[in-house]
């Protein structure tokens, strides 16, 4: 049991607060579930991406699925090998993409014929052959929030079976080029299985087309996206997982790539706020907390759920409260018509699920510094991130002074 009341009086509010323990528990779990078949658990850094996390995974053996060359270098940093490191994304620089492959990472996951070109041109530059992988869109519809969902013709990403058809011949003759995976994601906060197996069937198909033609693919790059639960939703559980995935692969010797972000994370964090005041406009009562939309978006950005928990007031009958932050913004809550004990100034409220997307989506919006973060393993507590500062706020900018 973590003492939140303990971690709140020693680092402050709001706080991130990281299990270790539980993040490895859920890591051990879905690499034992592709057991029997090589695999890579290339965690998506944009989940949570605090070096100490990421450092975490990586000593299990992790590799890193990144979007950016920042994570990249965050990847590099907290000592994911290189050759377990994937570059993905709809949008690379050419800088981006000529430090990835300097950087001799796994491979590039290629959204587009023109960025394939792109990869070509800077490969050759640099006299070498980039690995690639392309993202595969297999227009399935994954049943999740629309603002995660990516497995349709209608979001950006991907490209669909026929384009990855001829970029695959494309780069296969190409010097400079040498394709080695196929990718898909077609969402987050994935609760159903048989979104996933099409997917992975329509997928499988692709490359055994590409074997006619003498195209031998090594990586099964089958994304992220798996679902955990945040109030009663069903989940899928990461056996059945692995074996719809393992069962559209009969016959391929191909290595498992998966991307898990929100399985590894989400449910070993929580956020801790803590209450400044309550009050009622007539019936409505508000309680306003110190933790705002600008260190947990979820709530505001997606309607998300999150559940939240007060100690030592179990006693006391709840009635239903917006749950808001400070920020000067009428969608600035934690929870709406939330039932909640009667709180005083200086109640603990702990926010749970928080792992994911929480403080990697935050922001500086009305000059609020962002959180700490803090890791917990073994019973005992780290500061893996300081509060950010005032100064640090404003240490980029430079203020044109008239005298
Ligand atoms: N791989 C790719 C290519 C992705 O785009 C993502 C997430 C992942 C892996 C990891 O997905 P996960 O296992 O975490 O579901 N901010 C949203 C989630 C956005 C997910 C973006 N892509 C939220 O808070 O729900």
């Amino acid at each position: 049991m973590i003492d939140f009341l303990a971690l709140a009086k020693k680092y402050g509010t709001p706080l991130y607060v990281y299990d270790f323990d539980a993040m490895q528990a859920q890591y051990e779990a879905l690499k034992e579930a592709f057991k029997g078949r090589k695999s890579i658990l290339a965690y998506a850094i944009k989940a949570n991406s605090n070096i100490s996390v990421i450092q975490h995974f990586a000593t299990l053996g992790a590799g890193a699925d990144c979007v950016s060359i920042g994570e990249v270098r965050r990847a590099l940093l907290a000592g994911v090998a290189p050759y377990k490191i994937i570059f993905s994304g709809v949008g690379k620089r050419d800088d981006e993409i000529q430090e990835a492959l300097a950087s001799n990472i796994l491979y590039i996951n290629v959204e587009s014929d023109a960025e394939l070109s792109r990869v070509e041109l800077i490969a050759k530059r640099l006299g070498m052959a980039a690995r690639i992988s392309i993202r595969v869109n297999p227009n399935i519809d994954p049943k999740t929030h629309p603002y995660i969902s990516t497995g349709l013709h209608d979001n950006k990403f991907g490209v669909d079976i026929n384009t990855a058809k001829r970029m695959y011949l494309r780069a296969n003759n190409s010097e400079y080029l040498d394709p080695i995976g196929i990718h898909f994601h077609i969402g987050s906060q994935l609760t159903e299985l048989e979104p996933i197996r099409e997917a992975a069937i329509i997928v499988a198909d692709l490359v055994r087309s590409l074997q006619t033609v003498n195209i031998d693919l090594k990586f099964f790059d089958i994304g992220g996206g798996l679902g955990i639960r945040y109030r009663d939703e069903e989940t899928i559980e990461p056996y059945e997982y692995a074996q719809a995935i393992l069962s559209t692969l009969t016959a391929l010797e191909l290595t498992v790539v998966c991307e898990p972000g929100r399985f590894l994370t989400a449910n070993a964090g929580y956020f801790l706020t803590k209450v400044l005041y309550e009050k009622c406009h007539d019936h409505k009562r508000f309680v306003i907390v110190d933790g705002a939309m600008n260190d947990l978006l979820r709530p505001s950005l997606y309607g998300a759920y999150h559940r939240i928990e007060v100690i030592g007031k179990e006693d006391v009958e709840p009635t239903v409260a917006d749950i808001v932050g400070p920020v000067c913004e009428s969608g600035d809550f934690l929870a709406k018509s939330y039932p909640l004990p009667s709180l005083e100034h200086n109640d603990l409220l702990i926010v749970h699920s928080a792992g994911a997307y929480g403080f990697g989506m935050g922001s500086n919006y009305n000059t609020r510094g962002r959180s700490a973060e803090v890791a917990v393993e073994n019973t005992k507590s780290r500061l893996i991130r300081q509060r950010e500062s005032f100064e640090d706020l404003i240490a980029l900018e430079t203020p044109y002074l008239k005298r």
